[in-house]
């Protein structure tokens, strides 16, 4: 079979973790007998540098007629200064906002061999696996008004977190059917004692949890769910929340699969049920802390990005678990620095890279 993917590497650490991901996909493609086409466009910083400008309508149509899109990373700190009109984080929002992807499923599952990778104890990161569902194209990243003005007393800075019934209640839906697909609870995360928007997406997870009597709907807080992630993981499973709780909850959570650069994401406009479109990307962006372009960066967040792409927008299943055993193998003796303990070897991205796509020929 032959599939088309739009390649957007992105700036910063983008391209050294997605040339991994594409050599892992081409080594499953040469032992499943499969055509990946990669057509590659420029986007974030590498497009203002090219283009002079973020998202450049080139990305826009190549994403368009792509069966999927394989997302680096954005937000590196030569593009990154705050209040310029080509931050490159803006792309990626505008990104999803055209795709309409509303539903970000971002997968948090320990691999055994890395239960002691994590600074949380093992005996509470062993076994965790559970899904953050954030909603991803509303909220205060995207409502009106916002900006800074002046005022007579000096400036002031406003966003504004809105959400309509509609979009509330499109998320919780894919929150509802992805809580059967799995254990059939529900987690609800909001800051309903504060926020009315909260009250209101309690009230309509409220009035949609009897169209769905199989699952166990729950509700927290999101203080309360930011302190038992760490202290309780386990009693996770699919944990559904807005924009913002969700970006942050998300990064949290990563801490327990050992780093941000072991997580995966995926993006849809809707339930993936079948062969959906999706946008696939590492949580894993710019930021002050990482460095891009030393071959240091933990690639298999963009790895196992490439193998939900294959699971989801191609319908692999087979070969997405290769990926995913592949890396659980490899990580028992080889590590990138931020995953590194005592008695594993060091390696860097190009070889984490390697190690993979050659342990993907012996999937069984
Ligand atoms: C993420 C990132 C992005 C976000 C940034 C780069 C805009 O942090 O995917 O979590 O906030 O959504
Ligand atoms: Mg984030």
């Amino acid at each position: 079979m032959e599939f088309n993917i739009a390649l957007l590497p992105g700036d910063h650490v983008g391209p050294e973790i997605t040339a991994q991901a594409v050599k892992v996909v081409d080594e499953v493609g040469r032992r499943f007998d499969h055509a990946f086409k990669w057509h590659e466009e420029a986007i974030g910083g590498a497009a203002i540098d090219k283009y002079g400008v973020p998202l450049p309508k080139e990305a826009v149509e190549l994403c368009r007629k792509s069966d999927a899109i394989l997302f680096g990373a954005t937000g590196g700190p030569k593009w990154d200064s705050p209040g310029s009109k080509n931050r490159a984080d803006i792309t990626l929002l505008k990104l999803r906002k055209e795709f309409n992807l509303f539903a970000n499923l971002r997968l948090m599952k320990v691999f055994p061999p890395l239960v002691n990778a994590s600074p949380v104890k093992p005996e509470f990161v062993k076994g965790v696996d559970l899904i953050i569902l954030r909603e991803l194209i509303g909220g205060l990243y995207f409502g009106e008004p916002r900006g800074i003005e002046v005022c007579p007393d000096g400036k002031r800075g406003v966003n504004t977190m809105i959400y309509s019934q509609a979009e509330i209640e499109r998320i919780l839906r894919v929150g509802f059917e992805l809580a059967r697909q799995r254990s059939g609870k529900l987690l609800s995360v909001d800051k309903s004692n504060v926020l009315e928007v909260s009250v209101l997406w309690r009230e309509i997870a409220t009035q949609l949890a009897p169209e769905y009597p199989d699952i166990e709907l729950r509700h927290m807080y999101v203080d309360t769910a930011a302190m038992e992630l760490m202290s309780n993981p386990r009693r996770f499973d699919v944990v559904v929340m807005e924009n913002t709780f969700g970006d942050i909850l998300s990064d949290e959570a990563a801490v327990l699969c050992g780093s941000l650069g072991m997580v995966p994401s995926a993006s849809f406009s809707g339930l993936p049920v079948g062969k959906v479109f999706g946008l696939y990307e590492p949580i894993l962006h710019g930021g002050d802390r990482i460095k891009a372009g030393n071959d240091v960066n933990n690639p298999i967040g963009s790895i196992l990005s490439g193998a939900l792409m294959l699971r989801y927008s191609f319908g692999l299943n087979t070969e997405a678990a290769a990926i995913e055993g592949a890396v659980s193998r490899v990580v028992e003796s080889y590590r990138t620095w931020d995953i590194m303990e005592e008695g594993k070897k060091q390696v860097g991205t190009r070889e984490m890279g390697d190690l993979v796509a050659a342990e993907v020929l012996n999937a069984r």
